[in-house]
């Protein structure tokens, strides 16, 4: 059991969909301060809606979500923005702005939620670039960098107002395995850099074996969670079927667990 106190977001008894539809019942958990936590699940499993919930983009139909102790959903005003300013987020096909360079995409939010003056808004976006190794890249436009470029990018943009939880949808998809482990360094490399936590939804087994020390396999078919700890030991010990096969395909999509 985990202290209360190490943990970062609590999810307790959520229940969650859309319209008449439920996609999530009886789903709790907790991530702890500091960790890199992955949300697992085959297509369409409810990783995304789950990730959607906890940031607070749609409210529960029962339990609750806390972060930092806080209910996002509850607050109102300025409580409710300084919260949402304690967390970034890259959304699944969430892009850069086309039309803006890379150090107007990871400007974005400065210039949205900050009255900081232009240069150092701007000294603040070169900052976060530099850190995701992207110093080179800043006066270029989206389309002229590497999907995992893009990535990085993204993930500066979603630094830029210093949070202390950053979700990630999918990272890596589309990404070549070599670019995937860049990513995955990456992330390790800020989460022991800069003490955040991640959250982040992925399928890369790679990922999930290299850099997560804890995760959650969400289960389609029965709503919920049907496997939650660490994913080597998961691998290695679980006895049910569903998430044997999860953890254990090799580059194969088995139904029912994972994605095609
Ligand atoms: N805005 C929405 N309105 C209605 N239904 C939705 C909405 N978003 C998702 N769904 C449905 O909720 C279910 C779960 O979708 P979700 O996107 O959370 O899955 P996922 O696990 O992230 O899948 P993937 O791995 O393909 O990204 C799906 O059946 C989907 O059709
Ligand atoms: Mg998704």
């Amino acid at each position: 059991m985990t202290a209360a106190s190490d943990a970062i977001i609590e999810v307790r008894n959520l229940r969650a969909g859309y319209g008449e539809t439920v996609i999530l019942q009886g789903i709790s958990f907790s991530v702890n301060r500091g960790e890199i936590f992955a949300i697992l699940g085959g297509s369409g499993s409810g990783k995304s809606t789950l990730l959607k919930h906890i940031i607070g983009l749609y409210p529960p139909r029962a339990g609750e979500v806390r972060i930092e102790g806080k209910n996002l959903v509850a607050l109102e005003g300025e409580e409710r923005t300084e919260l949402l300013l304690r967390f970034g987020v890259m959304y699944q096909n969430g892009a850069l702005f086309g039309s803006m360079t890379v150090r107007e995409n990871v400007r974005v939010p400065l210039d949205v939620f900050t009255d900081l003056p232009l240069a150092v808004r701007n000294a603040v976006a070169e900052a976060k670039l530099a850190q995701v190794g992207l110093s080179n890249a800043m006066e270029k436009m989206p389309s002229e960098l590497s999907g995992g470029m893009r990535k990085r990018a993204a993930i500066a943009r979603a630094m830029a107002l210093d949070p202390v939880i950053v979700f990630l949808d999918e990272p890596s998809a589309g990404l070549d395995p070599v670019s995937s482990a860049d990513l995955d360094n990456l992330i390790k490399r800020l989460a022991k850099d800069f003490s955040i936590t991640f959250v982040m939804v992925t399928h890369e087994l790679a990922s999930i074996f290299g850099i997560a020390d804890r995760v959650i396999l969400l289960d389609g078919r029965s709503k919920s969670i049907i496997a939650e700890g660490d994913p080597r030991a998961l691998r290695d010990t679980s006895t049910i079927p569903l998430v044997q096969r999860f953890f254990r395909r090799e580059g194969e999509s088995p139904e029912g667990a994972a994605t095609p």
